[in-house]
């Protein structure tokens, strides 16, 4: 009798595990899952070309440059640096005066500490020392911008759309027409955020920093638009998260040339060891 309800017992189990993941995969299926604002109104950033971007694609000095002006009068205000030192700039063509020049007149200081008195203190950047913390007071923590391009889904594409993306909430409409506030009224942007359809979940702390045309005078005579703007400084942040980009790619095609040669050198080598045998 026992021997019989054994596999009765068992049978039982796995007909009830069976049916219960036969449901689940269904309703999984079928089921309607309703749409969040999130889903139908976050917008993916903008294609726009770079001048790094193919395979053999370099940085531009000049852009990187321009996009340096922008952190620096701009996004510094509340953005560290914190991978990258003044003296790193003479990458990008700036000679030792000027980068000299530079971490001597940058607003915020080198924080120093003695550990002999435990005193805190501050004192005038040096070329070797990276872009400093500020002291941010507003809503949300402004994050270090070093790797951010390397940070987000999209990189230099994403920052640029965000920059240049803030919109007005009220009447915003998606590709379909679908008006926000008519189809999610409860998503309404809280205060101290703001609408932004590339950031993810369309709300985020930081104000919109580029808000208008000439914000930046560039020294090369450049039309700082908006999205100039936005471009060049995603280009400097491409450069913060990867500088050695160039030299990288440059290094990849000798490899690639070396193995070309290997691989030719290799196919006569093969002719020759087994000349005798064909
Ligand atoms: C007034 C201060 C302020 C200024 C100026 C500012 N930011 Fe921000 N930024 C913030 C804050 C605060 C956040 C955090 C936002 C959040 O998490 O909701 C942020 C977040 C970001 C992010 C991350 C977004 C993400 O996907 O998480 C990027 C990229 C960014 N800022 C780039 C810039 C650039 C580039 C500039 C200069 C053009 C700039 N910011 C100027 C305050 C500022």
């Amino acid at each position: 009798m026992v021997r019989l309800f054994g596999p009765l017992v068992g049978l039982f189990f796995a007909v009830a595990l069976f049916w219960s993941f036969g449901n689940g995969a269904y309703v999984a299926m079928t089921e309607e899952v309703p749409e969040t604002a999130e889903e139908m109104f976050h917008k993916h950033p903008e294609e726009v070309a770079f001048s790094f971007d193919s395979a053999m694609g370099t940085f531009d000095k000049r852009q990187l440059q321009r996009g340096f002006q922008v952190y620096k009068e701009v996004c510094a205000n509340c953005h560290s640096l914190k991978h990258v030192t003044f003296r790193d700039l003479a990458a990008i063509g700036y000679n030792e005066a000027e980068v000299k020049a530079i971490a001597k007149q940058w607003p915020s200081k080198a924080q120093t500490f003695d550990p002999k008195t435990g005193d805190r203190g501050e004192r005038t950047n040096l070329p070797s020392d990276p872009f400093p913390a500020v002291y941010y007071a507003g809503q949300g923590v402004p994050p270090d911008l070093s790797l951010i391009t390397k940070a987000r889904h999209g990189g230099p594409q994403y920052v640029r759309s965000l920059l240049a993306g803030y919109a007005e909430q009220e009447g915003y409409k998606n590709e379909q027409g679908i008006e926000l506030l008519k189809k999610f009224p409860d998503a309404k942007t809280p205060d101290g955020l703001y609408f932004n359809p590339y950031f993810a979940n369309l709300n985020l702390a930081m104000p919109a920093p580029l808000v208008s045309d000439g914000q930046v005078t560039y020294s090369d005579g450049t039309s700082a638009s908006v999205k100039q703007m936005s471009t060049d400084v995603s280009a400097f942040l491409a450069w913060t998260a990867e500088p050695k980009l160039d030299k990288r790619k440059q290094t990849g095609w000798a490899v690639l040339g070396f193995l070309l040669f290997a691989t030719v050198l290799a196919y006569f080598a093969k002719r020759n060891v087994w000349s005798n045998v064909h």
